[in-house]
């Protein structure tokens, strides 16, 4: 049995240790808020923070996050940063399709713990992994702005 710390809440499970860590959320736990894309760490849909730090969740084994803190899309409500993020998302409308978006949050989640005032530049480098078939780029990079802005005024609304 392996003992997982995820958004903060213990969880159990029995998997071998090499299993991704997103098998281990949406087959075994049904956390299906991260998604699979393409499997080989090269589209960021399946991002989720270890420690705080995005990783590709689809091809990093579930022993690198044992004894650490796994946060996920669904713990982004309770997390002050998340929500300020999830509510320049939705003021900016940039879900499309959806599919790729929470992987984009995770992402921009952790570019905003290191960075709170990111630079144009810097959102676009630390956004470059994340894919978004649909183009919604521009919508990200002024939900990331607006996120920032409001978090330095702090608050989120
Ligand atoms: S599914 Fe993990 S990076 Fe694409
Ligand atoms: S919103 Fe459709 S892939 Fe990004």
């Amino acid at each position: 049995m392996t003992q997982l710390q995820i958004n903060g809440q213990t969880k159990e499970v029995n998997v071998p240790d090499d299993m991704p860590i997103l098998w281990v959320l949406r087959d075994e736990l049904g956390m299906t808020g991260t998604k699979f894309g393409c499997g080989m760490a090269m589209c960021g849909a399946c991002t989720v923070h270890v420690d705080g730090t995005a990783i590709r969740s689809c091809l990093t084994p579930v022993s690198v996050a044992t004894g650490r803190q796994i946060s996920t899309i669904e713990g982004m409500e309770g997390d002050l940063v998340g929500r300020a993020v999830q509510d320049a998302w939705l003021t900016n409308n940039v879900a499309q399709c959806g599919y790729c978006q929470a992987g984009q949050i995770m992402t921009a989640v952790s570019l905003l713990k290191v960075t709170p005032r990111p630079t144009e530049q810097e959102i676009a480098d630390a956004m470059s992994g994340n894919i978004c078939r649909c183009g919604t780029y521009p919508r990200i990079l002024a939900a990331i702005q607006q996120a920032a802005a409001r978090l330095a005024q702090g608050g989120t609304q």
